[in-house]
């Protein structure tokens, strides 16, 4: 098992033990949430943010779950299609994804924002709080292929949670709010 696997799986016996244990833990994680953000993976097709940010197309008209359920999601590579049958057609990374949509197969983007299996998070209760894109991913349609821009750990969260309206912190930071 890989280092990071083992330290997943002691978490995760550890977790009924600390969601009993309380607030200390909250304190502690805000201190150790110091760790600097992972670099991008090497995605199948270089695709740029700013780019398509500059032809005015919109995050959710790529992302459109981020607005109704717990995750963004991908563009299908059919959404691709849509403009690039007749967009850029001869362009050689333009041709790449045509492939993929002539033979029916999803593109294959890698994963970089990625929460742990036992922490729950939702896109659409911070959407409907007014929270935009940018607070917590930085300005995508200033780069290239998206990376991620804060450690998104327990601190992060947290910090921001407990900055909420009074009578809502107590909700918003209840252990079971994150880990179900
Ligand atoms: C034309 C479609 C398109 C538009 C518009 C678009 N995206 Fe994306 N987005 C993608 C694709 C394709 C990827 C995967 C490649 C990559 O990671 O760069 C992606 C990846 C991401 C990721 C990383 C996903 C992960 O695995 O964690 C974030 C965050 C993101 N986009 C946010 C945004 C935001 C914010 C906007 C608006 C400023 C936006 N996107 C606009 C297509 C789009
Ligand atoms: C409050 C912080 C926050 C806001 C606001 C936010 N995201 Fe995310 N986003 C996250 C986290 C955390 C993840 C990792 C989710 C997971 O793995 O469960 C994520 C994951 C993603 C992904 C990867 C696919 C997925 O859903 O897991 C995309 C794409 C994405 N966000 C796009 C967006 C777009 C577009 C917006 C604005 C419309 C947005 N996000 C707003 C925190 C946020
Ligand atoms: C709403 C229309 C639209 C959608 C949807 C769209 N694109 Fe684009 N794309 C554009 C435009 C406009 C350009 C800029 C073309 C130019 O440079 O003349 C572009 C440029 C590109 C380029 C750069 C071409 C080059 O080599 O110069 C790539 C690669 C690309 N798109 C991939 C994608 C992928 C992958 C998706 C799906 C996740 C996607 N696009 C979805 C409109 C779109
Ligand atoms: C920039 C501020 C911010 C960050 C960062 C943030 N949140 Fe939130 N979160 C909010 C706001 C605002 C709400 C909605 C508040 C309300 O409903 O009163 C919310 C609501 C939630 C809810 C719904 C709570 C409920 O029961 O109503 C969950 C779950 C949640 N956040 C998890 C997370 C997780 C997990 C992270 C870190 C990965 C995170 N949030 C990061 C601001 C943030
Ligand atoms: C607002 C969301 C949120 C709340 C509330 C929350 N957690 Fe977490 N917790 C997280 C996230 C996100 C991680 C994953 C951190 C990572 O992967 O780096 C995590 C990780 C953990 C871990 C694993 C330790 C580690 O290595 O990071 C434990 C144990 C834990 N939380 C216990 C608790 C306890 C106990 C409470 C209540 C006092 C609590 N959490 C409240 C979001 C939350």
């Amino acid at each position: 098992m890989s280092g990071a696997g083992r330290r997943r799986a002691s978490i995760r016996l550890m977790l009924p033990l600390a969601l009993a244990g309380g607030a200390v833990l909250v304190v502690a994680a805000i201190l150790l949430s110091q760790r600097t953000a992972e670099s991008a993976p090497a995605q199948p097709i270089a695709f740029s943010h700013r780019t398509h940010a500059e032809a005015e197309i919109q995050c959710l008209f790529c992302h459109p779950n981020a607005l109704r359920s717990d995750v963004a999601g991908m563009p299908s590579v059919e959404r691709c299609a849509g403009c690039h049958r007749t967009i850029a057609t001869t362009r050689r990374r333009i041709q790449t994804v045509l492939g993929y949509w002539e033979r029916g197969e999803p593109i294959p983007w890698q994963p970089i924002n990625k929460m742990a299996d036992f922490v729950f998070f939702s896109h659409q209760p911070h959407l409907a709080a007014g929270v935009g894109c940018e607070t917590c991913h930085g300005d995508v349609g200033k780069m290239n292929a998206a990376r991620q821009v804060v450690n998104m750990d327990m601190g992060w969260c947290l910090n921001c949670h407990l900055k909420q309206p009074e009578t809502a912190v107590a909700r918003l930071t209840d252990c079971l709010a994150c880990h179900k």
